[in-house]
């Protein structure tokens, strides 16, 4: 009897690690549902932002919203495969400055913890956000 308990407990000790090897960050972020609702509310609040506000005027907020969901799914290890500009093309002609990317950052950050990303999941795209900043900045 004790050998059979011990089997099932180091079954499902095996079928845990298991399930953590195949977490992505994509799934941590909530799949695409995830990703979108924090990227629509980004995009809102980048509209409200007054340092910010002015780039996003002219802006398809519906594209921005597809394209830059798309990304942040495949940069999180998610099924997608981004097919948009760039990031240099993407952001040429704007000059957006270090403060300006900031602020972004920080308002993604905010989407992120107002639909209930936890903090660590939050820090993992940050890590993988914050890399890009040279080809966005001063283009
Ligand atoms: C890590 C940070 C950022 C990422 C990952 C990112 C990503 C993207 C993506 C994927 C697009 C769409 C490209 C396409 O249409 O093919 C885009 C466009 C755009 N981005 Fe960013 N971006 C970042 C930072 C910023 C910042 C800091 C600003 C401004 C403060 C900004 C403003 C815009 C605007 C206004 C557009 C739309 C341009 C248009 O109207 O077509 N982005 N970005």
């Amino acid at each position: 009897m004790k050998q059979i308990a011990f089997l099932i407990f180091f079954i499902l000790l095996i079928a845990n690690y298991a399930h953590a090897d195949s977490t992505t960050l994509y799934d941590e972020l909530g799949g695409d549902q995830g990703i979108n609702q924090f990227v629509t509310r980004a995009v809102a609040l980048s509209h409200q932002h007054h340092r910010i506000d002015f780039l996003f005027e002219d802006t398809d907020d519906a594209e921005l919203i597809t394209q830059l969901s798309d990304q942040i799914c495949q940069l999180s290890d998610g099924p997608c495969e981004y097919d948009g500009l760039d990031m240099v093309e993407a952001h040429s002609g704007m000059e957006i400055t270090e403060a300006e990317f900031d602020i972004f950052v920080k308002l993604v950050i905010d989407a992120m913890q107002e639909t209930g990303i936890k903090h660590n999941v939050r820090n993992k795209l940050l890590a993988r956000l914050v890399p890009m900043r040279a080809d966005i900045i001063y283009q």
